[in-house]
């Protein structure tokens, strides 16, 4: 019988594909999905024929992340307790989706991940399996094994003649996408130490940014990024120009403590330089397109939409149904932002739409035609009724 896994080349997973072979008697099915990580996919397809796959697939679906799942979700807004980009959170259900995708063409019963019992991967793409093919059963050695840590996974790969790349050197755990970096474990375990910037992969740190300001205008097309400085761009060029910018001014690197789904909290530090321009200039567009109701249903959506990503819901009607209101909200925010970039700050610098609301005739400081400030006599004395009644009532009760 067939298994297709889900392979990344690192230690654990060659150690899963071999205990899938030699321990449950699998043939397996290796797929590399690649949504932006930096590595050398040539390397990682022969190294599953090594490892023992019967096939290896490397897919290249860098284009997919960035159009159906990061862009719905910076016109969302969505972010989880208030900090995290959910970079991890969206890659999972679109890895999980081309697993599916894999084990129907190639007839498989199984899929197995790498992902630990302890955490919100193996919830993320087990939930995305589940809604994407029932039938699928699915296999999480780590829950399963005797296997308790890294040491017990090199013991077995030295048995089995695994290549060991850097043993022991990579403290951290990593996951890269075309949109984030985390780093979790080592040192960071206790959220007392402060993370040493030498961990960066995507950014510098503030002290080695430069030390004059980088401008970026950004063109948002219904809340869609589609230009940088005027230069029209695709989804993928666009991605890695801004995290170059941003990432060469320190910008985008968050160090918290999140509560798990599972239950415990975790600390990381997360590198998202190009992500937190396009948050930034996505809501400064909004500002100025948005009414204010719309704007206020929308953070109730945002954040409800974050813990649905974050928790593994991408393929629920519920979160199908929050981005469709979001799809709605975007018609007119169309425009274009300046930011400036300084030392790991992103800040405002400018911007402008046809759609705006802003009309600076209504709210000028200087002589208006168009406002009469005694229509808001008239309007305080109704809105503020129930005080005036409210504190009539105590009057009269003082007096009794
Ligand atoms: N805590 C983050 C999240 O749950 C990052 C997880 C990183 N995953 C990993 N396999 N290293 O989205
Ligand atoms: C893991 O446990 O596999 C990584 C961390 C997480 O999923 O939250």
């Amino acid at each position: 019988e067939k298994v297709v896994l889900a392979y990344s080349g690192g230690l654990d997973t060659s150690v899963i594909l071999t205990w899938l072979k030699e321990e449950c008697g699998y043939d397996v099915i290796a797929v590399c999905v690649n949504v932006g990580q930096k590595e050398d996919y040539d390397a990682i397809y022969e190294k599953a024929l090594k490892t023992g796959a019967i096939k290896a697939y490397i897919i290249d679906a860098k284009e997919e992340f960035i159009t159906d799942y990061i862009f719905p979700t910076i016109q969302a807004g969505a972010i989880y307790e208030e900090d995290y980009l959910l970079g991890t959170s969206f890659a999972r259900p679109l890895i999980a989706k081309k697993l599916v995708e894999i084990a129907q063409k190639e007839q498989a019963v199984a899929i197995a991940h790498g992902a630990t019992g302890k955490g919100n991967d193996q919830v993320r793409f087990e939930l995305s399996i589940k809604a994407l093919n029932p039938y699928l059963k699915i296999i999480a050695p780590w829950r399963v094994w005797n296997l308790k840590s890294r040491e017990d996974c090199i013991e077995y790969a030295k048995k089995y003649k695994i290549p060991i790349a850097q043993t022991k050197k990579n403290i951290y755990s990593r996951d890269e996408n075309i949109w984030h970096i985390s780093h979790e474990g080592g040192d960071l375990e206790d959220p007392w130490n402060e993370h040493q910037t030498n961990i960066y992969k995507l950014t510098v740190s503030p002290q080695e940014a430069p030390d004059t300001p980088t401008y970026v205008e950004m063109d948002f097309e219904q809340g869609i990024p589609i230009a940088i400085n005027g230069e029209r761009l695709g989804a993928l060029e666009l991605m890695n120009q801004l995290n170059k910018i941003a990432g060469e001014n320190g910008v985008g690197v968050i160090d918290i403590v999140e509560n798990r789904l599972v239950g415990m909290k975790s600390r990381g530090v997360y590198e998202t330089p190009g992500g937190t321009i396009l948050y930034k200039a996505h809501k400064m567009l909004e500002k100025l397109t948005l009414d204010r109701n719309t704007m206020a249903f929308k953070q109730i959506v945002a954040q409800k939409y974050a813990q649905l990503v974050y928790d593994g819901m991408w393929f629920t009607p519920l979160r199908e149904a929050l981005a469709a209101f979001v799809d709605s909200t975007q018609q007119n925010v169309t425009g274009t932002v300046r930011l400036k970039l300084y030392k790991g700050n992103c800040i405002g610098a400018g911007s402008k739409s046809p759609y705006s609301l802003y009309n600076e005739e209504f709210v000028t400081f200087g002589e208006d035609e168009v406002y009469n400030q005694k229509d808001a006599e008239g309007f305080i004395n109704l809105f503020g009724l129930p005080l005036t009644i409210q504190a009539l009532m105590k009057e009269k009760l003082k007096k009794n």
